[in-house]
Order: C-alpha cells, then structure tokens, then sequence
C-alpha cells in the first residue's frame, strides 16, 4: 500500500517540500507520496493524530505550526532545546525532531568547513537562528548571536550556554566581530527578495578566510554572497539547508540515504517556476 507524507503549515502552497520528497521517492522507486495541507495551530493535535491512525510515515512542519507541536508531540532534546518541531515520525508514537540546525551544518560541512572548535557569527536571533545557534554549539562551535535588537541576542545566547558556548551582543562592532570569526551566517531576512541590495555586511567587512553562509535563498545568490566571493571567502548558499533538512527528515522516516542532487533539482525547478 502506498505509504503518504506530508507537510503542515499555514500558508502552505509555496512549499518546495512536495516538490522535493516526491523527486526522492520516484528516484527511489519508493510508492511513496508526499502532500502539501494547510492546517492552523488549533487544528494540529486533530491532524497529527488523524495521519497516526491512518498510517501516515511521517509528517514536517512548517510556520506556524513548529512552536504547538511541542505541546502535542514527545520532542527529542535537541526540539526541546530550539523550542521547534520541523519533522514529526510515527514509528514509535509520535516523535518530534527539528532538522534545521542538521541541515545548516551539512550545507557548511559538505564545503569542507569544520565546524567544531571554530568562532561562528550568527547575525538574527529569531527561528533560524535559534535552530542553527542550538546545533552548532552542540557541535562544539563558539556562538556570538549578534542581533539588531540585543536583549533578544542575550537571551539566546543564554539559553545555548546550556549546550555550549554562546555569547550575546548587538549589531554595533559587526566589522570587530567577523574580523574574529571563521564562519557568519546571516539569519535575517537582509537580502531577501524584493530587498536584494540590503545586507549585514559588504566586502570590507571580510577576510579571506571566512566562510559565509546565508539562509535567504530568494535569490539564490543573495547581496552578501557576493560580497563574500569580491572579498575571496568562501559563500555557502542556503538553498540547500531546505535540502538537507529536508533530508535529515527522509532518513528519519525511511532510515534511507536520499538522493541529494535529485531533491536539489526539484527544488531548484519548484524556485523557477
Ligand atoms: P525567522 O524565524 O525566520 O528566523 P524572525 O523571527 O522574523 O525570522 O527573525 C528575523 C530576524 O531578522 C530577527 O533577528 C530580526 O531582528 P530583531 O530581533 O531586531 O527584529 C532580524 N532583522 C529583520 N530585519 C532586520 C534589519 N533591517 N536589520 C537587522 N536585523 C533585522
């Protein structure tokens, strides 16, 4: 019997998951298929359940739904820590894991970049944030959240000091703070389209050694990547952490490896079209 996935959010008909998952399973020859529903916050412990009862294999998660589901699902420590379920697995119960943060660090892993033992900047203290701040300091990184409005950096910050190292602080030294970082990743929405000349930093501001990494992928080759290639960096586009957390959340429900180049390009189609 054909096994259904699917994805839950509100507003969901741009989700490039569909799109993805589906090129995975036909890839595989899995009979597989992955839908897109909209669902709100109050109707998410209904709809987890129903999909249980039916068999689903699994479901993601997506704004704004993330935050409810901690209170439906039982949570793993890490979605315990970041505050978020992305990926909801119902082998055993019904388990929550938050692949974002796996997601950032293969997206730099798979660039060679290592991650333990190495100064990351993260600018934006919000959802993303969060998740890539949690992962990283459990990976042995040292955090500086570095966010427009402080209190909020601190408090993050704060609250990773329970995995790892983490400090907080404001935009004011954002040229100080990358001169002392190997990795910066922006989680603002600086860049993003139709604000594509806005950024968190030019080229002055960078080193060569430094890596960049940039969550908006609206465009794919954002302001600040390119800044990052005038300043001979190395710039990590973040198309593929919609990549890979989405495959982190395969492996979790399949315990299969999936094709990586296949769900890039359907992504990459889904973005055009
Ligand atoms: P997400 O959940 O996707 O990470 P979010 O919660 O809306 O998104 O967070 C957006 C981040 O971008 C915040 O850190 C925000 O800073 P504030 O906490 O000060 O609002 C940051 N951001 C948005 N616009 C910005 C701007 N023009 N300059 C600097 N930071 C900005």
């Amino acid at each position: 019997m054909r096994t259904v996935f699917a994805v839950y959010g509100d507003p969901i008909e741009h989700s490039l998951s569909p799109n993805m998952h589906n090129a995975a399973f036909k890839e595989l020859g899995m009979d597989c298929t992955y839908h897109a529903y909209r669902v709100k916050p109050a109707r998410l412990r209904d709809k987890l359940l129903r999909a249980q009862a039916m068999g689903f294999g699994g479901v993601n998660l997506t704004v704004p739904l993330k935050q409810e589901a901690l209170k439906i699902v039982d949570a793993d420590p890490l979605a315990t820590a970041i505050g978020a379920v992305n990926t909801v697995d119902f082998k055993d119960g019904m388990r929550g894991y938050n692949t974002d943060g796996i997601g950032a660090k293969r997206c730099i892993e798979e660039e060679g970049v290592q991650i333990s033992g190495s100064n990351v900047l993260i600018v934006g203290a919000g959802g993303a944030s969060r998740a890539i701040a949690f992962q990283f300091a459990k990976d042995g990184a040292n955090i500086t959240i570095a966010n427009r409005t402080e209190e909020k950096a601190l408090e993050l910050a704060e609250e990773v000091s329970d995995v790892g190292n983490a400090k907080g602080c404001g935009l004011d030294d954002l040229r100080g703070l990358i001169a002392d970082s190997d990795i910066l990743i922006n989680c603002t929405t600086l860049g993003m389209h139709p604000n594509v000349e806005s950024t968190i930093a030019t080229a002055e501001d960078m080193h060569p050694k430094l890596t960049v990494f940039d969550i908006v992928y609206n465009p794919l080759e954002t302001r600040l990547l390119k800044e990052a290639k005038k300043a001979g960096a190395k710039a990590v586009p973040g198309v593929m952490m919609l990549v890979y957390q989405g495959a982190e959340a395969f492996k979790i429900w399949t315990g299969m490896e999936p094709p990586i180049y296949v769900m890039k390009k359907a992504v990459l189609e889904g973005l055009k079209s």
